[in-house]
């Protein structure tokens, strides 16, 4: 008898548990919410720059299989992933299928998943104001993909506290990064504001964000100074080009600590000081080096040690005297160098021949002089851009030992 009991008890609650869940996996009410995103993707367009064929067939899988019947099981929806312990939906990746759908996307619609992890809606042209209010409870969310929507207004989410990656990039955001709310999210990795509207400081907190490794702020409204950001341990990309930033005292000398740094751009601002020499001879990993339209004054002073640098610009600086004899030694694997537009005089060094990879040099609009001695022109076979207009070179500007077969445009 007791036996039989606790079959029955077992059968019960078995029987409860295939209610509950059903056939389908998935939370009714996530189902629902769904089905009530569909009606944008069914009126989405296909962007100007998507592989038409490859948007079509994401497109028509995801009509097909979001269908509003009850067997069918929206954890198997097309582009919809589950937590395979809890049927929650975790990842949500409509990425360019709601193209120019709607002008505003209201953001209450993703309130029921609650445990969402992945939120992808970029390439989406929405545009207009976003009332980011019905993000508030998705505190699960560890990426966030806004970019290129065309949207205004700010995000103000300081409950997306286990956010690790943000980008909210080609848009038109507007307001202070601290209205942004980007010191809550400590345990970021990767932050993406590139063209934007936001202004103000940059907030001294971001120093809390540790473990980030890319910062673009580039084409924003930014002022002031650029805070240290010293306590940043494992940074890789920074890029802060097109902004207003002000410094006095040349390049901020945090930088002199972040050895994983890999690339820097910070082009187009106010940066006074030195050629940050300093720069390359401490962070070796670093392959591309953007500095121009500053400030810099100074020689052209090089590191005594080979560096694997890739690419230089300083283009638009106030760099003076002569360029190092041992340049072409020192920086061998340069693909991209821009001295355009400074006050550089004296004769182009021979070492340069040794920039066997050198596929574009702009020298133009300084004082150099002399000719270009043979080693250089016989030296560097990828040459495909060579600037050299605005100088004050003679004799025969290309020999007959020239050896720059790839050569495509020079001035
Ligand atoms: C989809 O487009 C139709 C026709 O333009 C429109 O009536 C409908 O409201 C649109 N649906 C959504 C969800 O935007
Ligand atoms: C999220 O889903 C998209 C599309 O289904 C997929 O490409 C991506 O890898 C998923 N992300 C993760 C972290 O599983
Ligand atoms: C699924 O949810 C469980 C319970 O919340 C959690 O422990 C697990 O880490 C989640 N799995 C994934 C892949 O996120
Ligand atoms: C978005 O939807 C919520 C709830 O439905 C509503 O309160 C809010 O005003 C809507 N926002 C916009 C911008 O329409
Ligand atoms: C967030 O969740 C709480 C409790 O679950 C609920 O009371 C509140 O209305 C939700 N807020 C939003 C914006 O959905
Ligand atoms: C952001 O832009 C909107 C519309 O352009 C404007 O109404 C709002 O005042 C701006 N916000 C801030 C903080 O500048
Ligand atoms: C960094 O965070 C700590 C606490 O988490 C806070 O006390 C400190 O003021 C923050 N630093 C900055 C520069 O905001
Ligand atoms: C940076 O370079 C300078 C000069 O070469 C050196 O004295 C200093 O120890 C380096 N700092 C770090 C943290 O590597
Ligand atoms: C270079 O320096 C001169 C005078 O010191 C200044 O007038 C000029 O604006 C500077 N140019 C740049 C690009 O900083
Ligand atoms: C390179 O070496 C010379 C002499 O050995 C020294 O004067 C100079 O400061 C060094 N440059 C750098 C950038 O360390
Ligand atoms: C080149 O040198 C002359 C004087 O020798 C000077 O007047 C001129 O400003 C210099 N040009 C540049 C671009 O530095
Ligand atoms: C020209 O460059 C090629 C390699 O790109 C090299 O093999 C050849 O020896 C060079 N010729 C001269 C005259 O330097």
């Amino acid at each position: 008898m007791e036996r039989l009991f606790s079959k029955l008890c077992m059968l019960i609650v078995v029987a409860l548990a295939l209610q509950m869940h059903g056939n389908k996996g998935c939370l009714e009410n996530e189902r629902i919410a769904l089905l009530a995103i569909k009606p944008f993707i069914i009126n989405a367009t296909v962007p100007y720059y998507a592989n038409v064929e490859s948007w079509v067939d994401d497109h028509n899988r995801i009509v097909e299989s979001w269908v509003d019947d009850r067997v069918s099981d929206c954890c198997d929806w097309y582009r919809v992933e589950c937590n395979t312990t809890t049927g929650r939906v975790m990842n949500l990746s409509l990425s360019g299928l709601l193209h120019e759908s709607t002008t505003i996307l209201n953001f209450s619609l993703f309130q029921p998943f609650e445990q969402l992890q992945i939120l992808d809606l970029s390439d989406n042209s929405f545009r207009g104001w976003v009332d980011s209010r019905g993000l508030a409870n998705l505190t699960n969310l560890e990426f966030l993909d806004l970019s290129f929507n065309g949207m205004s207004g700010s995000l103000q989410q300081e409950n997306l506290r286990n956010l690790k990656f943000l980008d909210l990039s080609d848009n038109g955001m507007n307001g202070s990064l601290q209205e942004l709310g980007i010191c809550n999210f400590k345990n970021l990795v990767e932050l993406n504001l590139h063209w934007n509207k936001f202004e103000g400081h940059l907030p001294p907190c971001v120093n809390n964000l540790t473990i980030l490794r890319t910062l673009d702020l580039s084409y924003n409204q930014l002022t002031g100074n650029i805070p240290s950001l010293n306590l940043m341990q494992s940074l890789e990309y920074l890029s802060l080009h097109d902004n207003n930033f002000i410094t006095l005292h040349g390049i901020p000398s945090f930088l002199m600590y972040q050895h994983s740094l890999e690339f820097i751009d910070l082009s187009h601002n106010k940066l006074g000081g030195m050629f940050p020499t300093w720069l390359l001879q401490n962070n070796t990993r670093l392959q591309g080096m953007h500095l121009t339209d500053n400030s810099l004054s100074g020689i052209l002073q090089l590191p005594n040690s080979t560096h694997d640098l890739l690419e230089l610009t300083i283009s638009n600086n106030n760099l003076t005297g002569q360029l190092p004899m041992n340049i072409g030694v020192i920086l061998p694997r340069l693909e991209h160098l821009d001295l355009s537009k400074n006050s550089l005089e004296g004769y182009i060094p021979w070492s340069m021949g040794e920039m066997k990879s050198l596929r574009m040099l702009d020298l133009s609009s300084n004082n150099f002089s002399g000719e270009l001695p043979k080693p250089f022109v016989s030296g560097c076979p990828s040459l495909e851009w060579l600037i050299l207009s605005n100088n004050k070179f003679h004799g025969e500007i290309f020999p007959q030992f020239m050896n720059m077969t790839r050569l495509d445009e020079l001035f």
